[in-house]
This record gives C-alpha cells, sequence and structure tokens, in this order.
C-alpha cells in the first residue's frame, strides 16, 4: 500500500517528538514536511528542537518550515512549565543537520499542499494557528487536504485551565477557523490522550532499545513525567501527540464518535473549551470524528516498534 502523504504541525515538546519519530518510524506514512508553531515553547525553540529531533533520526532531509509566534488573537501561552526552559528538556539532542527552509510555514504548507498529486493528511498537534492563517488566507488548498488530525481539545475537563486544553487555549480562535472549514475533521483530545501514559514499564521498553533514539525517548519521558507529576499528580506522564500519528496508521486503535464539537471564544472562565455534543443535545450538525477509546496495549507496541525501527 502507497504511505499515506502527511504535513505535520507542531510546537516540539517531549511527546511532539515521539509523534515525530512515530511518523518517520512507520512505513505507511510519507512526511512531506514539518512546520512549526509557538506552544510548549516559542516558536525559534520549536524549530531548533524540530531540527534536533530530525538529526537524531539522521533525517535531516524532511523539511522544516518556521510559523506562527503567536496565536491569531492575544498574547502567546507558553508550556514552559511541562516543557522546561528548551521546550524538550532531558535528553542531549544533536545539533541540528540542515537549516530550516526559508519559507514561512504557510507559504511551505499551500506550496506542498498544490504540489501533491493526491490529498494531504494534515495533522496539528499544537495551537492550530498555522492551518487557521492557511484556510483563511488561502481558502483554494482545502481540496487538497484529505483531512485534519488534531491533538487538542476534550471531552471533559482542561488542562491549562479546569476548562480548556492547552493547545486549544493557546488560540481558540484558530480552532473555530478549522472546526467550521467543513473540511473532514478528526479530534484526539484529553480525554483519549489520559490513557496514552509513558508508565515505568514502558519507560524501560524504551531505554532497552539499546540506541540514542531509544536512551533520548526515556530521557525525555523521564522529565515529561516529573513535570507531570509536580503539576498535574500523574504517575506517569500521558504522551498526547502520537495518539494522533497512531490514528493515520491503524484507525482501529481508537473508538470514535462523530459528534458537533465547537471552542468558546468568549468566556470568561472557558475560554478554549471544546464543547462536544456527544449525544446531540445542541441539534447542530457533527462536524467531527472524536477520539473516544484507545487500545493502549496496541497503541505502544506500535509506537515502540516504529521508535525502535528508527533508532536500529
Ligand atoms: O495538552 C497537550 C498538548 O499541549 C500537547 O500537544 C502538548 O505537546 C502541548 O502542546
Ligand atoms: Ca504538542
Amino acid at each position: 500500500m502507497n504511505p499515506m502523504p502527511v504535513l505535520l504541525d507542531c510546537d516540539p515538546g517531549h511527546d511532539d517528538a515521539i509523534a515525530i519519530l512515530l511518523a518517520l518510524g512507520s512505513p505507511h506514512i510519507d512526511l512531506l514536511g514539518i512546520t512549526t508553531t509557538f506552544g510548549n515553547c516559542p516558536v525559534e525553540k520549536s524549530t531548533y528542537n524540530t531540527q534536533r529531533i530530525l538529526a537524531l533520526a539522521e533525517r535531516s532531509d524532511v523539511p522544516v518550515a518556521t510559523g506562527a509566534a503567536g496565536p491569531l488573537a492575544g498574547e502567546a501561552h507558553i508550556g514552559d512549565y511541562i516543557h522546561g526552559a528548551t521546550g524538550i528538556d532531558g535528553p542531549d539532542l544533536p545539533e541540528p543537520l540542515a537549516p530550516q527552509l526559508s519559507l514561512e510555514a504557510v507559504e511551505f504548507l499551500r506550496t506542498s499542499l498544490l504540489a501533491a498529486p493526491a490529498p494531504v493528511t494534515v495533522v496539528a498537534i499544537g495551537p492550530i494557528t498555522n492551518i487557521a492563517r492557511l484556510l483563511r488566507d488561502h481558502p483554494g488548498v482545502g481540496p487538497k487536504i484529505a483531512e485534519v488530525v488534531f491533538m487538542g481539545g476534550s471531552t471533559e475537563r482542561g488542562n491549562a485551565t479546569p476548562a480548556a486544553e492547552f493547545n486549544t487555549y493557546a488560540d481558540p480562535e484558530a480552532l473555530d477557523i478549522v472546526l467550521t472549514s467543513g473540511l473532514p475533521i478528526r479530534m484526539v483530545g484529553l480525554n483519549l490522550s489520559h490513557q496514552a501514559l509513558a508508565t515505568p514499564e514502558i519507560v524501560e521498553r524504551m531505554r532497552a532499545m539499546d540506541h540514542p533514539v531509544g536512551r533520548a525517548c526515556a530521557d525525555l519521558m523521564g522529565f515529561f513525567g516529573g513535570t507531570y507529576s509536580d503539576v498535574f499528580d500523574f504517575a506517569a506522564p500521558p504522551v498526547h501527540d502520537p495518539c494522533t500519528i497512531a490514528a493515520l496508521i491503524d484507525p482501529g486503535l481508537i473508538v470514535w464518535h462523530k459528534a458537533f464539537v465547537a471552542v468558546e471564544t468568549e468566556g470568561r472562565w472557558t475560554r478554549g473549551a471544546t464543547v462536544v455534543d456527544l449525544h446531540d443535545r445542541l441539534d447542530e450538525p457533527p462536524n467531527a470524528q472524536v477520539a473516544i477509546t484507545l487500545d493502549v496495549e496496541g497503541y505502544w507496541d506500535l509506537v515502540l516498534d516504529a521508535l525502535d525501527r528508527v533508532g536500529s
């Protein structure tokens, strides 16, 4: 089967790093390029961290384009309280082996989509600002997008605030543009990603791979687990972002529910909250497939197999 063409928008970020490595390690994914955004760290660090992850994987051939330094409206909310000062604290990672593109992220996305022979899957695992700017400023690319799969929101509580998940809180106006675009959308929220815990057994399987990729991933989880314990009292860190890539590789790993999803942009205490109408109470047409249940064992087998493939 031909690998699926994917454009990945991210803010590395410990879990973003695992998502990038999963995409690189899967024969089912053709990673056309990576765009970066502010979020876990300022966008310049997102780009630098992306380049270092690609160097670790010996895949500096993958193009990287820098995107949004802040949201469509308001100030940039930075997640250094979880990801540390560098945005990817913990492991010693190699320096970049290739320069970033001179193209800005939205222009790279636009030209990549128009040049693609078939529609491309767009995956967003940070604040979705770049994708919103693409759709707002270049609506003609819509037919070239197979679907948008994003990590963000929740059917339950938030993490950035009691109501709002980090990526959606960072740019709710951007998510509103995507949710109202009419494009096929899959939403992977905290309700799903909190099932993807990097337990000590999982981290040990990373370290036992006995190559730089496995060791770096174990070190990533070590730092990520420490901040998740300190801030949220988690026994193990939820590895959010790779759930989107895993959904592309094996949709059967996740139980989905088609629902109407909206994002709050006005609420004093609820800005950035996703409203997921699982029981059709609002009589609004469904606009997204919402991830509900994860096959946890299957997820980690997929992720660890890909990490080992990249590192070997
Ligand atoms: O709330 C989790 C999301 O915010 C993940 O994408 C994580 O990397 C951060 O960006
Ligand atoms: Ca992220």
